[in-house]
């Protein structure tokens, strides 16, 4: 069965010698939320560079059932969309829509098909008639908001986030929480959040000293106290005794 995500005995080292990722194992079946956890330095954002065909290592990475390769980046990359941790570093066009248009037009879609696709995919984040702002100027949960809406013009079956949570005060997270429960893509959230992991994730992974240390059902996973704590992260509270914020 072909899965959303295949990494098999993954390393990277970067260009200085550090070793990021030593033989990371991880599947992601379609339609997981998947939470991508573990401490400062971990490898998370690496692993999410490597799966969406940024950094290149030995072992396999096969995204929606394609090895990637030097010849197949452009369309590894229609499947599977990343959001950066920095929403700036996605938005550098005059306009929201110039942004939000980018992929679409790269796609070579035709200039009715690309509005169309802005149209919804602004309203899908929350930012509908905002198309044209100077995303510059957006607030910081805008500026979040317009980054995944640069992606999911793109429909992508997968989508990657690392950090999204990063820089947000607690209405804007909540209202990120929402935004991503109403996607249907697969979805790969990197946080060290696990409150916000709890709230957006069904699965999760421990991932620590650049190998994933545990992998399994969110709650399984988050509400092993030894576990978390051992790896530097903290049970989250809708965990804690059965506690239920839900
Ligand atoms: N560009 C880089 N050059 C060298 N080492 C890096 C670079 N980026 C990250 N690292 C190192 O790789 C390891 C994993 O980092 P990273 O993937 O950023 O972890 P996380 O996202 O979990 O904080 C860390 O030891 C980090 O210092
Ligand atoms: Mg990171």
């Amino acid at each position: 069965m072909v899965k959303a995500i295949e990494v098999e005995n993954f390393s990277y080292k970067y260009p200085d010698g550090t070793i990021a990722l030593n033989g990371v194992t991880l599947d992601v079946e379609y339609g997981e939320r998947l939470a991508l956890i573990g401490p400062n330095g971990a490898g998370k954002s690496t692993l999410l560079l490597a799966i969406t065909g940024f950094v290149r290592g030995t072992g396999r990475v096969v995204i929606d059932g394609m090895g990637i390769t030097n010849g197949n980046l452009k369309k590894v990359r229609s499947r599977i969309g990343c959001c950066l941790e920095n929403p700036e570093d996605q938005l550098f066009m005059p306009t929201l829509f110039d942004d939000v248009a980018f992929g679409p037009l790269n796609m070579g879609l035709d200039s009715q098909q690309v509005k169309q696709r802005v149209n919804l995919a602004l309203a899908e984040v929350g930012l509908a008639g905002m198309a044209e702002r100077a995303p510059h100027h957006l607030s910081a949960g805008q500026k979040r908001a317009a980054a995944i809406a640069t992606v999911l013009s793109m429909s992508p079956k997968i989508i990657t986030l690392d950090e999204p949570d990063g820089s947000l005060d607690p209405r804007n997270r909540d209202n990120l929480v929402k935004l991503l429960a109403g996607l249907s893509q697969t979805l790969v959230i990197a946080t060290c959040n696990m409150d916000f992991a709890a709230a957006v994730s069904d699965k999760a992974a421990v991932i620590d000293g650049g190998r994933v240390i545990a992998a399994g059902p969110a709650e399984q996973i988050m509400s092993d106290s030894k576990l978390m704590t051992s790896h530097g992260l903290e049970v989250p509270r809708k965990f804690i005794n059965g506690y239920s914020a839900a």
